[in-house]
């Protein structure tokens, strides 16, 4: 049976400015949905309502939205979990059951979502202009997967499989295998393909967000996007590269308020078949295509704000 969850839905952050983050958001190639006081809601070219919030304040992270498969009854989920559905009255309404993982991450398991029109493709044929493609901010497809710093990586890496079926697809270790540094996890959606992780979990000093990752249209949007935003003079963190597990194309971008933003783009799909592999960190790895991460990104964790604020 298919798990709980079959996607990441969202994200939703705290800034202080929602000016500038929208700016940012904007150039890193985001679709305004709407915007009032308090929260900024930002879709990409999918049908999804919006796949990433701004609620003005701390900055840091508040919760990840998954959206739930839509055989499971939300009332049923409402047993198992023990905590209430609620009534959405966020853009594309729906219903959602709240729950904290063990760092105090809020997880906000959502159904019912009314969808949108997606927007226009990119037309691959050339126009009769001669230009073979507009400079501007990357086109994004949707939120497609989360990564997360813990001091509780064993208790966090259980909470999210037995909680919503999430299979395990590569673990990193050091050294033996046990001495695992993180683990990469994926949706069960039994023999239809899903992308190589849905969450990255790994073991850190501190708890923390390390990354929010979205597809790009095709794999040239990593590319004109970043030159887009490299004119721009914003943050750059690491990248253009490919991480050989899951066939990932990566460029990683800080936003003004210190979370992690990644361009990304994979042709490797697996589904409920597909192996458990254990690597040894410096032997899966070295395929790695690009430069090395910079300290600063094998540090960043953005701040857990869940249990501060209170969301519409
Ligand atoms: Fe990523």
């Amino acid at each position: 049976m298919p798990g709980i969850v079959s996607s990441v839905a969202y994200v939703r952050l705290g800034a202080p400015d929602l000016d500038v983050q929208e700016k940012f958001l904007l150039d890193f190639g985001l679709v305004k949905v709407q915007r009032d006081e308090q929260r900024l809601y930002m879709r990409g070219i999918s049908n999804e309502p919006f796949i990433h919030v701004t609620e003005r304040g701390e900055s840091g992270v508040i919760a990840v939205g998954y959206n739930v498969n839509p055989s499971v009854s939300m009332e049923s989920l409402s047993q198992r979990f023990d905590a209430p559905v609620e009534n959405i009255t966020e853009p594309g309404g729906g219903q959602r059951i709240v729950l904290h993982d063990p760092n105090g991450m809020r997880v906000e398991l959502v159904q019912g979502r009314e969808q949108v029109q997606e927007l226009p493709r990119r037309d691959p044929l050339r126009g009769k202009d001669g230009v073979s493609k507009d400079r501007g901010p990357s086109r994004i497809e949707k939120l497609v997967h989360t990564a997360y710093m813990t001091t509780r990586l064993a208790e966090t890496i259980a909470w999210y499989q037995e909680s919503f079926g999430f299979l395990s697809t590569d673990e990193l270790y050091i050294g033996e295998p046990g001495n695992t540094l993180g683990r990469f996890v994926r949706t069960d959606c039994g023999e239809d393909p899903v992308y190589h992780h849905v969450l990255f979990i790994m073991r850190g000093a501190k708890d923390g967000l390390h990354h929010a990752s979205f597809e790009v249209e095709r794999v040239d949007e990593i590319f004109t996007g970043g030159d887009y935003l490299h004119e721009l003079k914003y943050d750059h963190v690491r990248g253009i590269g490919r991480h050989a597990l899951g066939s990932q194309i990566f460029d990683y971008w800080m936003s003004p308020f210190n979370v992690m933003h990644e361009h990304w783009s994979s042709t490797e799909k697996m589904n409920v078949h597909s192996s458990f592999n254990e690597i040894k960190i410096g032997s899966g790895m070295v395929h790695d295509s690009g430069e090395a991460p910079p300290e600063r990104f094998v540090k960043q964790a953005s701040p857990i704000l869940s249990a501060k604020v209170a969301t519409a």
